[in-house]
């Protein structure tokens, strides 16, 4: 995780950006150290990565590589303004140790990639659209040796697969279907006909941009309704609030780089 300490909504790179709505940055920082403690709560290890001044997106540490099995696949943002974040993930990796693996391919890391472990002897799951070039999706398979099953986002508002589609355990998924193209859904349905469907307004609320450990969902707070059919379906949903770090765009699950050794 990478502290809010200079973030702001100075330029509009989403359709949750608005550079005219003010950011209370002290609350964005009390936030974001709520959601810290609830995962240390919960017993994860959180490492910190330091924030840069002149990053204000560094906050969303999940977009700056995806990690399976102890090999990192680094990021390459598509937009300017976040570029440089790029480099500060990858110091991290490569001073504690990791394998690192420098893309060619746009993709913004853990933001369009997802892991499953147990599903299919272990799947990824891609998005594109928006952000990840598809080249990405294939460069992620001859790194990871891992079939990468492609799913193609196609409303603006989602524009991160984590923002449409979450990992719940080591082998479903929740998803809003109506963020993918129709055939992506079928590939969807098809493959995870247990998943835990959210509608438009469970994803409006920033509800599928959360971080599970099998058991206990993270969740942002807005997504009442969502927690709701989780906590149905057997999960037990665990809500904070991230208000300010929605106005970027982002909530829980973007806010933390999973780390799979
Ligand atoms: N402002 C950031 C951007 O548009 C938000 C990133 C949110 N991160 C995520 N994993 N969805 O790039």
């Amino acid at each position: 995780m990478c502290p809010p300490e200079h973030f702001a909504v100075d330029y509009a790179i989403n359709a949750w950006m608005d550079t005219s709505v003010p950011v209370d940055a002290a609350l964005a920082l009390k936030q974001w150290e709520g959601l810290r403690e609830v995962l240390v709560g919960l017993g994860h290890e959180v490492r910190l990565l330091p924030a840069r001044p002149g990053l204000p997106d560094m906050v969303y540490a999940a977009n700056g590589a995806f990690v399976v099995d102890g090999t990192v696949y680094g990021a390459r943002f598509k937009h300017a303004q976040r570029a440089a974040e790029a480099a500060e993930h990858r110091a991290f990796y490569e001073a504690h140790g990791w394998r690192y693996v420098a893309p060619t391919a746009t993709n913004e890391g853990e933001g369009d990639f997802a892991y499953l472990p147990d599903a299919y002897g272990g799947l990824i799951l891609a998005g594109h659209g928006f952000r990840t070039e598809l080249a990405a999706h294939a460069e992620a398979q001859e790194v990871f040796g891992r079939p990468v099953v492609s799913l193609r986002l196609v409303d603006s508002r989602f524009y991160h697969l984590d923002t449409a589609l979450a990992v719940l355990d080591d082998r479903n998924i929740t998803y809003f279907p109506g963020a993918f193209s129709p055939a992506s859904q079928r590939v969807l349905a098809q493959l995870f006909p247990d998943a835990v469907l959210a509608d438009e307004a469970d994803a409006l609320a920033f509800g599928l941009n959360l971080v599970s450990d099998g058991r206990n969902v993270v969740l942002n707070s807005e997504a009442s309704g969502f927690a709701e059919k989780l906590a149905a379906a057997g999960y037990v949903p665990v809500p904070v609030d991230l208000s300010e770090l929605k106005k970027g765009g982002g909530s829980v699950k973007c806010c933390v780089a999973e780390l799979r050794p």
